[in-house]
């Protein structure tokens, strides 16, 4: 599917100002000017003015920066939907593998992609899900299957609060209750909880559910710092890839790459290209690092387990992004089918004030550009692994984590089986009974 938008914090190309603006203040970062009054002195050196055209002054630069910095609405994107109509049959560890662990938060897809008063199909974690917002821009993820007879609500009508199937017009409201029955009122499937409704939240830009199969409460979304305090800025790159979700995570705990598939990059051309790992266990997960060096390269990355599953990064700046630490990865990946998945990149900086501003300005006139050529290179590399990798690989000290995260996934997956098995319906079922509201 490979739905890919390398330009996504902007919604039009940049300014032939705002690129020359850029390229002085990237000249100034690049020689260690990071403080205010050095970078005014250094764009004064410079040919760029301020729209009024007189030198750089402290507050006219700051005016400036936090005009081209200030927020605008995220680009619109068109996602791929995914298959219709293949709800996963999860029987095996293999099944679970292939479309995601249940219980569990997954991203579904960039905030702006439910517009309101639109119904959103997508296919996701092995789920057909309808999203869609209701009058108070709540968003609402559930199984996209008409109680009726399953057809898809994603093909009905809005009708603000509640959404009606084009079949025959049933009507469901956000919580999975039909309301009403316009064919035959007062049927029995009237007020009954009849679509799986999963729990829905929007953090940091992406709809996120909880993807389960029971109505036990969900754990609370808790995201990491990079996401959930205000001292830090953060940016969303959204891609849909290829290959294998489960790709995506061994590429994402595999911190040796940066020193070679990114070699030539803006970020990943310094450090030694070898290297031995330990593994350092945390709250919710465990850090891979390498022994020997530290903020070079992308010498480490942490696994968290905490109701989703995410990686967290580093990778460190060079001088002419500016002011601020690295610039650090929250990444999710969510299954879009069995070979095929969405990836979140949430590249985040600890920044405030005009050091804020300014990066976000460089972010959109020109590192948004030089952070896709680098993820273009794992692109490439996912995309183009055969399904069976699996199968024929000759792993080494640095794989120590990806094998971790394998074997955390699989007896995630074998407990799930064990646990329904364990609570589902003795094998000799008894004849279907005919459905309520037809005995009526
Ligand atoms: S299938 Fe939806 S109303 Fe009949
Ligand atoms: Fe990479």
């Amino acid at each position: 599917m490979a739905h890919l938008v390398p330009h996504q914090s902007r919604t039009r190309p940049p300014t032939s100002y705002e690129k020359a603006l850029a390229a002085e203040l990237e000249a100034v970062f690049g020689r260690g000017q990071h403080d205010l009054d050095g970078l005014v002195a250094g764009l004064n050196a410079g040919g760029v003015r301020p729209p009024g055209g007189a030198d750089w002054t402290p507050a006219a630069l700051t005016a400036e920066l936090a005009r081209l910095g200030a927020g605008e609405p995220p680009a619109a994107l068109r996602l791929d939907p995914g298959p219709r109509g293949r709800a996963a049959s999860l029987h095996t560890i293999a099944d679970v593998l292939d479309h995601g662990l249940r219980d569990q938060w997954y991203a579904l897809c960039p905030s702006a992609a439910v517009p309101a008063g639109e119904l959103v199909r997508l296919h996701r974690a092995g789920e057909d899900l309808l999203l869609w917002r209701d009058a108070a821009g709540e968003v609402h993820v559930q199984r996209d299957r008409c109680p009726h007879r399953n057809a898809p609500l994603s093909k009905g009508v809005h009708l603000g609060d509640r959404v009606a199937c084009n079949y025959h017009g049933v009507q469901v409201d956000g919580t999975g209750t039909v309301v009403s029955v316009p064919g035959s009122p007062g049927c029995a499937l009237e007020g009954r909880r009849a679509v799986r409704t999963f729990p829905a939240q929007e953090r940091a830009g992406a709809v996120f559910a909880w993807i389960t199969e029971t109505d036990a409460a969900p754990a609370p979304l808790e995201l990491p710092e990079q996401l959930a305090d205000p001292g830090w800025e953060h940016f969303l790159c959204y891609v849909e890839w290829d290959a294998p979700y489960r790709y995506s995570l061994d590429n994402l705990m595999d911190p040796m790459h940066g020193a070679f598939l990114h070699r030539d990059s803006h970020t990943m051309a310094s450090g030694k290209r070898e290297a031995v790992f330990q593994v350092r266990d945390t709250a919710t997960g465990f850090v891979f690092e390498k022994t020997d060096q530290r903020a070079v390269n992308f010498d480490w990355s942490e696994w968290i387990d905490a109701g989703y599953q995410a990686v967290r990064l580093d990778i460190p700046y060079p001088p002419s992004a500016g002011p601020g630490g690295p610039f650090a990865i929250i990444a999710m990946v969510t299954p879009t089918g069995r070979d095929t998945h969405a990836g979140f990149f949430w590249r985040c900086r600890r920044v405030e004030g005009w050091q804020r501003d300014v990066w976000r300005f460089l972010y959109r006139t020109v590192l948004e550009e030089r952070h896709w050529a680098v993820l273009e290179q794992d692109r490439e590399m996912l995309d183009g692994m055969p399904s069976d990798a699996y199968d024929r690989e000759g792993l080494y000290q640095h794989d120590i984590a990806l094998v971790r995260v394998r074997r955390l996934l699989r007896t995630r997956a074998e407990k799930y089986l064990s646990e329904r098995t364990s609570t589902a319906a003795p094998a000799a079922a008894p004849a279907r009974p005919v459905p309520a509201a037809v005995a009526r």
